[in-house]
């Protein structure tokens, strides 16, 4: 079992029935009440699991949730506190979060609002949940078209990371984890880059060591800089640019996060290259890595022009310079560094060199 302890809260990583939760279930929340809140997948895929091997669960109330970032939204969360009201739900009891990074963003929410805060845990069942959306105590849910609008930094008491719920999870959400898995090693850990580079099988990717080691970097960087004023920038690598190319293919055709993330960091790559703080031959190893991956997309010049209009208005951005976190090598972030729509136009034509 890996076991990270920060200022707020523990995470423990393996074999959820080996963990902690069992005795936290019994001691702290012996007489409490216990919501579980899923989504239709989880519901199906992994509660069982969970009802089975504690049986403290098997009183609780399951809250199930429609699927999907188009839920992430505050009529369910409406619906959800109505019901928590309704079984008289209070201070002394207990949310568990177990889904993705949808059900752990809502929950939160959920749990950090509900009679000024109820504590929560999460059990995070996707790749993505395990490596990023669980850890950090971001919490939150989107408003209209805008992703994360409303939420509060909360952390969970616990989070348990059990990979055996990877089991059912599709191909395509592994590498959308995948994706951040590569984006931490590339800020901050030359030797994880270098072991996600030789991986082949996709069941590699989900290795207890692997996930235990990115999710590791993203704790550090938060406990350095809870609120994002500083080194936790570094997480938004390759985001700036993959949000601008998520952003506007979703009226077009939507790609999962993940993709545009991975496209993302090899565009900023590409900067970071033509800036000369890449080296030639890290540039050759990143774009492999990322190319063997992912599907590369062709960009038409109203793309690219639509792409840059939306880094220039993300919102991490100072007046019309658009704030990127670029490598100063594999394994090198660095924060703060000020982009201009051309060098984005020159990344977004490399990039459909490559799907050539
Ligand atoms: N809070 C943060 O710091 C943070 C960081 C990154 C992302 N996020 C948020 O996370 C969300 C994306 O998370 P996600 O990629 O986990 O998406 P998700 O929660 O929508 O899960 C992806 C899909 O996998 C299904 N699923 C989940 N676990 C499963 C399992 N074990 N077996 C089979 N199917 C399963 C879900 O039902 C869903 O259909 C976004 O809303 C994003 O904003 C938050």
């Amino acid at each position: 079992m890996h076991i990270f302890s920060s200022t707020n809260y523990s995470i423990e990583i393996g074999d959820i029935t080996q963990s902690s939760f069992a005795e936290l279930l019994s001691s702290k929340y012996g007489s409490s009440r216990i919501v579980i809140i899923v989504d239709e997948n989880t519901h199906d895929q992994c509660l069982e699991y969970l009802l089975t091997s504690f049986d403290p669960l098997k009183e609780a109330e399951v809250m199930l949730l429609p699927v999907g970032e188009e839920n992430k939204v505050m009529e369910v969360c409406f619906q959800v506190w109505e019901a928590l009201s309704e079984y008289k739900i209070g201070r002394r009891d207990l949310i568990i979060n177990l889904g993705g990074g949808v059900v752990t963003d809502m929950g939160g929410f959920i749990a950090a609002i509900f009679k000024r805060g109820v504590d929560f845990i999460h059990i995070p069942t996707t790749l993505l949940g395990m490596v990023d959306a669980s850890i950090g105590g971001k919490t939150g849910i989107d408003l209209g078209p805008f992703k994360n609008q409303l939420g509060v930094f909360k952390h969970p008491k616990m989070i348990y990371i059990d990979p055996i719920f990877l089991g059912t999870l599709p191909e395509e959400e592994i590498l959308n984890g995948f994706s951040e898995m590569v984006k931490h090693a590339l800020i901050l850990d030359k030797d994880l880059f270098n072991e996600l580079v030789d991986l082949t099988s996709i069941e590699e990717l989900t290795a207890l060591d692997l996930i235990a080691r990115t999710s590791k970097i993203k704790v550090d960087i938060v406990e350095q800089d809870p609120e994002e004023i500083g080194i936790r920038k570094l997480l938004n690598f390759g985001h700036t640019i993959g949000h601008g190319i998520e952003g506007y293919l979703l009226e077009v055709e939507p790609i999962a996060h993940g993709h545009a993330v991975a496209l993302g960091m090899l565009a900023e790559s590409f900067v970071s290259f033509r800036r000369g703080s890449l080296s030639n031959d890290d540039f050759q190893m990143i774009s492999e890595l990322i190319l063997k991956r992912y599907p590369m997309i062709e960009f038409t010049e109203e793309m690219i022009a639509g792409i840059c209009e939306l880094c220039l208005n993300d919102k991490k951005n100072d007046g019309n310079k658009i704030n990127c976190t670029l490598l100063n090598g594999i394994g090198k972030g660095e924060i703060d560094q000020y982009v201009d729509a051309s060098e984005i136009t020159l990344s977004l034509e490399f990039l459909n060199q490559c799907s050539k």
